[in-house]
């Protein structure tokens, strides 16, 4: 099993099923409430340390009540957390996030008012000790020089970075990755109709991935030759929170095992399907080999 890396946010969700999603102004009761660490790469992280990997969270972690939760679920999940930025002062991520009974969709609201983890933070860890590094695409210079750090320093050192959101230059990036990770809603944001597309139009040689929703998802390899793989929702879809950091983990945990490309991909949209049958992450490996 791999030694993984990842670069990101953990948050606090707090999330309120409803059995319909409320029209705008107006009042409904939730039907039940939780909170939940969150977080695109903590929950990546989660996935893959049920998949046996060895799991590390570098991100920054603030010394306030709601990190208790937060902090709490890492651990429960065997996830590591010592290479985080720790800070005595100021509030975590918080998402308030309404989940619709009626269709699984979930709705977020979020609030970010903490620093992010810098360069400076990333080099004081020893990338000798991993086997793969996932990044989160978000702030941009900083994460640019993290991954130019890993291309200089350690070439052989495989690392993937998720690209979800379209972010003022987040492209200048996408040539320093071994694997990218798209969104639909980055794609389309940036005008793309499809994901090959998308893929098509990367001007270099990288494996690269987009999620397509209920269309299933799309890779290309090296040699630009695209895979597809079809979608494969549960019975009934009761939370979608998440599903797109499940097929992150599906796919880096099938290529830092050297599977195939197509093999990876499908594999990674069967275990996002599965994802979207139960509520969270819990026992989701098990759940899904049974
Ligand atoms: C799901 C998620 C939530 C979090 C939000 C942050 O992908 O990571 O857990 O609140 O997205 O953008």
């Amino acid at each position: 099993m791999a030694k993984i890396l990842a670069i990101g946010i953990a948050t606090l969700d707090i999330i309120n099923t409803v059995e319909s999603y409320p029209d705008e102004d107006s009042e409904q009761r939730a039907l039940s409430q939780h909170q939940t660490r969150g977080g695109n790469a903590t929950n990546t992280l989660t996935v893959l340390s049920q998949l046996g990997h060895h799991c590390t969270w570098a991100g920054v972690l603030i010394d306030e009540p709601d990190s208790q939760v937060i902090q709490h679920d890492l651990r429960s999940h065997h996830i590591d957390f010592t290479a985080c930025k720790r800070l005595a002062h100021g509030k975590m991520p918080t998402s308030y996030i309404t989940l619709n009974q009626q269709t699984g969709s979930r709705t977020i609201v979020h609030h970010r008012d903490c620093p992010e983890f810098s360069f400076e933070d990333f080099s004081k860890i020893d990338l000798t000790k991993f086997d793969w590094v996932h990044f989160e695409g978000r702030n941009v210079a900083e994460t640019q020089l993290m991954l130019l750090h890993l291309k200089k320093y350690h070439p052989q050192l495989p690392c993937s970075l998720e690209i979800e959101k379209p972010r003022p230059d987040i492209e200048l990036l996408f040539e320093l990755p071994t694997v990218l990770l798209f969104s639909q809603h980055y794609a389309q944001a940036r005008g793309f109709a499809d994901a090959i597309s998308l893929l098509s139009s990367l001007n270099s040689t990288i494996i690269a991935s987009c999620a397509w929703g209920k269309l299933g998802a799309w890779a290309i390899n090296q040699h630009q030759e695209v895979f597809h793989s079809p979608a494969f929702p549960p019975e009934q879809i009761i939370d979608t929170l998440g599903a797109g950091d499940t097929f992150n983990a599906g796919l880096i945990h099938s290529l830092v095992n050297n599977s195939e490309l197509q093999f990876a991909l499908t594999y990674a949209c069967r275990f996002a399907g599965h994802k979207c049958g139960q509520v969270g992450f819990n026992h989701l490996f098990q759940t899904f080999e049974a």
